[in-house]
C-alpha cells in the first residue's frame, strides 16, 4: 500500500511538538507491514535547506490559491518526501505557524489550506509518476486534504484516514475565508466545510475523511462528551464507527537511554546506578544544589491544557517536602513568568529554563527522577513514554493517553509488581499535592522505586502494535490484502 501521509511538522526536519516526533517514525515504523509512506510538508525555510542539492521538481502550480508553486522530491534518512515550495506562503522566519514574535501568521488559513489543496492533487495523481492509494492527514493543518478531494472529483479521491492529534486545534476562520479556498459554493454547509458559522478545517476533515483516528483510545472515548469534544463532539459521536483510538509509539533510535548521544552517560535498566551522572549534569545545567534526593522534571508547553497554570502554586510544598525541579518549557508568559519567580524563591532547589532544547530534553529524562505531567486533557502524550524508557518515572493526570500507559502505584499494582508510575484524578493544587507527597514517599523505599523504573523500561511502547494497527485500517480502507 503506498500512503501519502500529510503533516505540517515531521521530525528530523521541523518539530513544535509530539506531531512532529509521530509523523517523523510513522514510515520507518510502516515498512514492516507493507506500507510504504511518502511524508508531504510545506516548504519552510529549514525543511528545504536539508533537501539535498540537485533535488527535482516533480509538479508545478502557476497558481495555487492565488501564489506559484513547486512540488520537490527529496528523502530524509531513507524515507521518501515530498515538499510544497511555495516561497509566498512558507519561505517566511520564525515557526511553522508563528512570526518570530509567537504571533500567529494570520495568513495561516490559506497557508494550509493551499497545503492540503496541493496535497489533494498529488493524492489524486497530479505529480507524474507518482500513485498512492490512501492520503493519511494529520490534524487540523492537513484536515482539508480530504474534503478537497470529494469536491474536487469523487470519482478520483482516494480513501483517507484523519488522524486528530489535538481537538484544541480545529483551524476555526470567519466565514470570509470561505470564497478564497477555491471550493464550491455548496461546500460552505454543515455537512461540508462550515463550522458554527465559519470555516473549519478540522470539522471539514473529519466530515469527508473515510476513518478517524485518535492518538489514543481513552481520547477517543473522551472526544464523544462535549467536555474534551470541543464543540465537535457531536460530528465524534455521529461518525461512530468510524472514529477510533491508536496509541503512538515511542522511536528507539531517537529514545533510548543505552544509545542517546545528548545524556552524560548511557545506561540501561542494568546499571540504573549511572543515571547519578546524568543527574548531577542536570544540576549543573539548572543551577542546581548537587543531591541525591528526588529531582522532578517538566518538559512541556506551558499552557492551560498541560495543567502549568496550577503546578506553580504547589512548588513551595515540592521544594518543602525536600523535592528539587528542573522544568524546561515555553508558552503563555504569564505561566512561564511564575516558574521563574518560583526559581527565583527556591534558588539551588527550582531551576527554570525558558525555550525549546531537544537534547536537554533527553538529558532531563536520563537524569531527572520524575517526570510531572498533569494536563487537562491529553491525547496522547510522549513524555511519560520517555520517562518511562528512560526510568523516569511519570506522574500524570488520568486522562487520554496518560491513563492509557501508565500504571497507577496503587498498593494492588505494587503487590503485583505491575505498576510504573504515580497517577491522580482532575487537576487542582490539593490532587498535586497529593501526587507529589506520594511520589515522595515512593522514593523513600529505593526498592519500590527500582522496581517501578525498571517496569517501565520493560514496558513495550514500540511503534510496533501501532504499525500494525495503522496498516489494518489502511488495507480495510483500501481493500489490500494482508
Ligand atoms: P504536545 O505535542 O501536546 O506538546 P507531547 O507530549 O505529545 O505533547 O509531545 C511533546 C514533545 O515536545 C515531546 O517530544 C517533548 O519532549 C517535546 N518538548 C516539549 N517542550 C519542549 C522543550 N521546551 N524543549 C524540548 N522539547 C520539548
Ligand atoms: C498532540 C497532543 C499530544 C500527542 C501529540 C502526538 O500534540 O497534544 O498528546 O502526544 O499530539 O500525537
Amino acid at each position: 500500500i503506498k500512503v501519502l501521509s500529510v503533516a505540517s511538522e515531521a521530525v528530523p526536519l521541523v518539530k513544535t511538538g509530539g506531531l512532529a516526533d509521530v509523523a517523523g517514525a510513522l514510515p520507518a515504523a510502516l515498512a514492516g507491514e507493507g506500507v510504504e509512506v511518502t511524508t508531504m510538508l510545506p516548504g519552510y525555510p529549514a525543511v528545504k535547506a536539508t533537501l539535498a542539492k540537485g533535488t527535482r521538481a516533480v509538479a508545478k502550480w502557476d497558481d495555487l490559491l492565488g501564489h506559484p508553486a513547486r512540488l520537490l522530491a527529496g528523502k530524509i534518512d531513507g524515507n521518501k518526501l515530498l515538499v510544497l515550495d511555495c516561497p509566498a506562503l512558507f519561505d517566511r522566519p520564525g515557526g511553522p505557524y508563528q512570526a518570530p514574535d509567537g504571533v500567529d501568521w494570520p495568513d495561516n488559513w490559506h497557508r494550509f489550506a493551499a497545503f492540503a489543496l496541493a496535497a489533494a492533487e498529488v493524492a489524486m495523481g497530479y505529480a507524474k509518476g507518482r500513485r498512492f492509494d490512501l492520503v493519511h492527514a494529520h490534524d487540523w493543518q492537513a484536515a482539508m486534504v480530504p474534503a478537497y478531494m470529494s469536491y474536487a472529483d469523487p470519482a478520483l479521491a482516494l480513501p483517507s484516514v484523519l488522524t486528530i492529534h489535538n481537538m484544541a486545534f480545529q483551524g476555526w476562520y470567519p466565514a470570509q475565508v470561505f470564497p478564497q479556498l477555491g471550493l464550491p459554493a455548496g461546500a460552505f454547509t454543515v455537512d461540508g466545510v462550515e463550522s458554527y458559522g465559519g470555516v473549519g478545517f478540522l470539522k471539514a476533515g473529519m466530515q469527508a475523511a473515510s476513518a478517524i483516528t485518535t492518538v489514543s483510545p481513552t481520547y477517543a472515548a473522551e472526544i464523544r462528551s462535549a467536555e474534551f469534544g470541543m464543540g465537535l463532539e457531536g460530528l465524534v459521536q455521529a461518525r461512530g464507527g468510524d472514529v477510533s483510538g491508536i496509541l503512538n509509539g515511542i522511536d528507539p533510535a531517537v529514545w533510548h537511554p543505552a544509545h542517546d548521544a545528548a545524556l552524560a552517560t548511557p545506561y540501561d535498566a542494568a546499571s540504573l546506578d549511572r543515571r547519578t551522572t546524568n543527574k548531577r549534569a542536570v544540576e549543573a545545567a539548572f543551577g542546581l544544589d548537587e543531591d541525591d534526593g528526588p529531582l522532578f522534571t517538566v518538559i512541556s508547553r506551558l499552557t492551560w491544557q498541560k495543567g502549568m497554570d496550577v503546578l506553580p502554586a504547589v512548588l513551595d510544598h515540592l521544594v518543602g517536602n525536600g523535592g528539587r525541579l528542573a522544568l524546561l518549557g515555553s508558552g503563555d508568559a504569564a505561566i512561564e513568568q511564575s516558574f521563574l519567580a518560583a526559581a527565583t524563591r527556591h534558588s539551588g532547589r527550582i531551576g527554570v529554563r525558558i525555550g525549546y532544547d531537544e537534547a536537554l530534553s533527553h538529558l532531563l529524562q536520563g537524569g531527572a527522577d520524575a517526570i510531572l505531567v498533569p494536563s487537562r486533557f491529553e491525547p496522547c502524550g510522549l513524555t511519560q513514554l520517555y520517562g518511562l524508557a528512560y526510568g523516569c518515572l511519570p506522574v500524570v493526570a488520568r486522562t487520554g493517553g496518560l491513563a492509557d500507559t501508565v500504571i497507577d502505584a496503587n498498593p494492588a499494582a505494587l503487590a503485583a509488581g505491575v505498576a510504573t508510575g504515580v497517577q491522580f484524578d482532575g487537576i487542582s493544587e490539593h490532587s498535586l499535592r497529593a501526587a507529589i507527597d506520594r511520589t515522595l514517599a515512593l522514593y523513600r523505599q529505593p526498592d519500590t522505586w527500582r522496581r517501578l523504573q525498571t517496569n517501565g523500561m520493560a514496558a513495550d511502547f514500540s511503534w510496533a502494535a501501532s504499525a500494525r494497527a495503522y496498516a489494518a485500517l489502511y488495507r480495510s480502507l483500501t481493500g489490500a490484502k494482508a
